[in-house]
Parts: C-alpha cells; sequence; structure tokens
C-alpha cells in the first residue's frame, strides 16, 4: 500500500493547523458575533469554552487521526469496530466541510475583491458613507463576487491537487506571524483613536447580564468554527501527523494562538467602530467597513491595507484548504478517486451552493429560506448545529467508546511523554465537554 503522507515536523503540524484554524473566523466572524453578543460578555465565554472545550477536541480530533490514518469517515469505521453508526460522524463532517467551504468561499471572495481595491487605492480619501456605500457595491454587483469566489475556489483546488506537504506547509510558514505582526501594529493604532476607550470597554467590559442561552451557543458555535473543530477537518490533519509528534502540546499552542489573533481583531476593530460611529451590531460588513476606515486614516495606510489584505487572503486560503482537504481525503480513500479529479469535483460541487449563497446577500435577493438568506442559513446550520453536535459525537468516542489504553497510549505517544496534563485531559474529553456541549445546546433551545 501506498505510503501516507506525514507533516515533516512538529513545526509542520501547528503550522498547518494554525493555518486551517486561522482565518476568516478570527478577522471576520469573531468580532461579528461578539459585536451581535454583547461584547465583554461573549468574549469571556468564548475564551472559557475555546480553552476548556476546545482544546480536548481538538486534541481529541488528533488521536481519532493519527490512530486511524484515515479521512473521518473511514477513521470512525476502522476505530470502531465495523457495522455500526459511527461512520456517520464522518459523513456528516464530510457535509459541513461543504457546506462551510461554500459560503466561506463568499467572504473569502470579497478579501480578494477588497484585496483588488486596496491596491487600486479606492479607500483613499473615503468617508465613512462612501465605504459603506463600496461595500454595497460590491457585494451587490452582479458578477465581481462571483468571479473572485470561483477564483478563491480554483486557487484551493489547485493545492489541494498537488497534495499534503508542498501544498500546506509551504503556505503558511512565513506568512502567518508576518500577519500576527501587521496585526499588533494595527492594534496599536486603534488604541490612540478617540473612540479607544469606548470600543474597549464594549469589548472587555463583561456585563453578565447579557449572557443568555443565545449568547451561549454563539460563543461555543464560534470557538468550534474558529478553531476548525467538530467536523473532521482535524480529524484530517490529524492521519498526516507523525507518531513522534506533541500532539498536547501542538494544540495548545494553536488554541492560544487563535485566540490571541481572535482578541487581537476584537481590539483593532471595536476602538475603531466607536470612533467612525459603526453599530457593532453591524453584521457581515464590520470587518469590510471598519477596516478600510482604519487604513484611510492611517499614516502608511495605503501601504498597510495592502499587505494586510493580501495576508488576510493567505490566511484565508489556508483554511479553505483545509475544508476542501476534507472532502478531497474522504474522496480519494473512501471512493478512490485520484487526488486531481477529487479536487475539481468538490470544489465545482462547493460551487453550485456557493454562488447561491454569495447571490442571496443581494440586497432584495429573493434566495430566503425561513426568512434567512442562504448565506446565513449555512453560516448558522453548521455553527450552531452541526459543529456542536459533531463535536459532541467526537469526544464521546474518544472519552467513552475508544479503549481507555489505546486514547492514553496516542495523549503519551506510547509512554514516552508524562502523563501528568493528559490525563486531566482525558478527564476533560469524558466529563468536562460532553456535559458542558449539551448543556449549551439545551440553552439556547429552552428560552
Ligand atoms: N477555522 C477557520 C477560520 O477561522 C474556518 C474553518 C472552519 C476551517 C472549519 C476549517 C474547518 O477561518
Amino acid at each position: 500500500m501506498k505510503q501516507r503522507e506525514n507533516f515533516s515536523s512538529k513545526l509542520g503540524i501547528i503550522v498547518a493547523t494554525a493555518g486551517s484554524a486561522l482565518g476568516l473566523g478570527n478577522i471576520y466572524r469573531f468580532p461579528c458575533e461578539a459585536g451581535a453578543n454583547g461584547g465583554g460578555a461573549f468574549l469571556i465565554v468564548y475564551l472559557i469554552v475555546a480553552l476548556l472545550v476546545g482544546t480536548p477536541l481538538m486534541i481529541s480530533e488528533f488521536i481519532i487521526g493519527r490512530r486511524s490514518k484515515s479521512n473521518p469517515i473511514g477513521a470512525f469505521r476502522i476505530l470502531s469496530g465495523k457495522h455500526n453508526a459511527w461512520p456517520v460522524v464522518g459523513y456528516l463532517g464530510v457535509l459541513c466541510a461543504f457546506l462551510i467551504l461554500a459560503f466561506y468561499t463568499t467572504v473569502a471572495g470579497w478579501t480578494l475583491g477588497y484585496l483588488g481595491k486596496s491596491i487600486a487605492g479606492h479607500f483613499t480619501g473615503q468617508d465613512l458613507g462612501q465605504i459603506q456605500q463600496q461595500f454595497t457595491d460590491f457585494t451587490n454587483h452582479p458578477w465581481w463576487p462571483l468571479v473572485c469566489q470561483v477564483i478563491f475556489l480554483a486557487l484551493t483546488a489547485f493545492v489541494v491537487a498537488r497534495g499534503v506537504k508542498d501544498g500546506i506547509e509551504r503556505f503558511s510558514k512565513i506568512l502567518m506571524p508576518l500577519l500576527l505582526v501587521i496585526m499588533v501594529v494595527l492594534c496599536i493604532n486603534s488604541l490612540t483613536l478617540s473612540g479607544a476607550a469606548d470600543g474597549l470597554r464594549f469589548f472587555f467590559h463583561p456585563d453578565f447580564s447579557k449572557i443568555t442561552g443565545r449568547v451561549l451557543i454563539s460563543a461555543l458555535g464560534q470557538s468550534f468554527f474558529s478553531l476548525s473543530i467538530g467536523m473532521g477537518a482535524l480529524i484530517t490533519y490529524g492521519s498526516y501527523i507523525s507518531r513522534k509528534d506533541n500532539m498536547t502540546s501542538s494544540a495548545i499552542s494553536v488554541v492560544l494562538a487563535d485566540s490571541l489573533v481572535a482578541v487581537l481583531a476584537g481590539i483593532i476593530i471595536f476602538p475603531a467602530a466607536f470612533t467612525f460611529g459603526i453599530q457593532p451590531e453591524a453584521g457581515a460588513s464590520l470587518a469590510f467597513t471598519t477596516l478600510p476606515m482604519v487604513f484611510q486614516q492611517m499614516t502608511g495606510g495605503y501601504f498597510f491595507c495592502l499587505i494586510f489584505f493580501l495576508l488576510l487572503v493567505i490566511a484565508t486560503l489556508t483554511s479553505t484548504i483545509s475544508l476542501l482537504e476534507v472532502i478531497v481525503a474522504a474522496m480519494t480513500e473512501e471512493f478512490k478517486f485520484t487526488r486531481p479529479k477529487a479536487a475539481v469535483i468538490g470544489a465545482l460541487g462547493t460551487a453550485v451552493i456557493g454562488i447561491l449563497a454569495t447571490i442571496s446577500f443581494r440586497t432584495g435577493s429573493p434566495l430566503h429560506i425561513n426568512g434567512q438568506t442562504v448565506f446565513d442559513l449555512l453560516d448558522h446550520v453548521t455553527a450552531l448545529y452541526f459543529m456542536p453536535i459533531g463535536g459532541l459525537l467526537i469526544v464521546l468516542f474518544v472519552g467513552w467508546k475508544m479503549k481507555r489504553t489505546d486514547v492514553l497510549d496516542e495523549l503519551t505517544n506510547g509512554g514516552t511523554l508524562r502523563q501528568g496534563i493528559r490525563m486531566a485531559i482525558h478527564y476533560l474529553i469524558r466529563y468536562l465537554c460532553p456535559v458542558a456541549i449539551i448543556v449549551i445546546f439545551i440553552s439556547q433551545l429552552v428560552r
């Protein structure tokens, strides 16, 4: 049998997993959710959930992936023994990857469009009204958003078709740290704005009376979305991790880096929103109006804007790669497609639903289901249902279905790593994670 590819080094897993995790979830979706769900109250729930539920769940996915060396569908079949329902979790994960990729590439297309706008200098000297109008005009344009989305999908398919190591690792290694540097500069700039105090109060001061079931499930969904967990992306990446890698420390590094970038995005966006009079509840347009406003008032704004959108495009690309990789790994291993063929078919399938999502975003579009745009529907269904349910089934599988000795063997690399924290993680996987997910899931249903 063909030797399966592995990531080439410990840095390889961290870089690839961070590449999957960091993306629009941090810079576009996180501020949008925090803004709509009360700011500080959301942030605190988000961080607690990311650390205490997100980390063990990420490690659980790595365990399933590395133990089975298979895609999510094959993984559950291999580890659960034949003839039971567990592979359904893998199918749900692949379906979820497909649904996320569809609406995610809508926004990914916008980032490409905004990269073009920043090169052309469209934001220079514009006031808030004009920048808001640019967002409306761009997202309502008959073909630009679609062209950008299709280009983005094509780029993704190209990288995935070339295979794991070459495609994924090389991209992320230098560019993700650079993104962090630029974000720190932007943070410092935001802290000097006149609305900084109000913005920081909104983002950091928790008003506990605002914590409702809706805030809890939104924070849970956002943390799963942002960490790429609950749907098999990290089972797939876990299957490329070598026996020697320390999964626990890698997962902790990624969760910390991902949370840091989300918090930085908040520190950039909320002070700016309060300064320029943009509502924190603005929704999808929040990042795409606030950021250009930030750049156009900043010294060297043209340059920063360009580099920022370029790096955002790349951060987004490493996330779309990991989503398409789930579909492609399943198609090549379960249904014997070749990698290039699977990448092309996966991207074409995604384009069909993705284009509907993009069109549904237009003002007055009839593409509404149940009062929601196709775009919002895909976002809500995946983050509020698929990922929490997928995550629950994954921790139940590792905590209760897999043999304890096998799980501990994976956690400690066959007894060569110290048990201490790993026993605690096993405990979190078995008890805290399932209980927390169930309680939060139910809390949104009971109003
Ligand atoms: N975590 C990615 C982001 O924050 C999105 C993503 C979700 C990627 C699920 C893979 C799987 O942008």
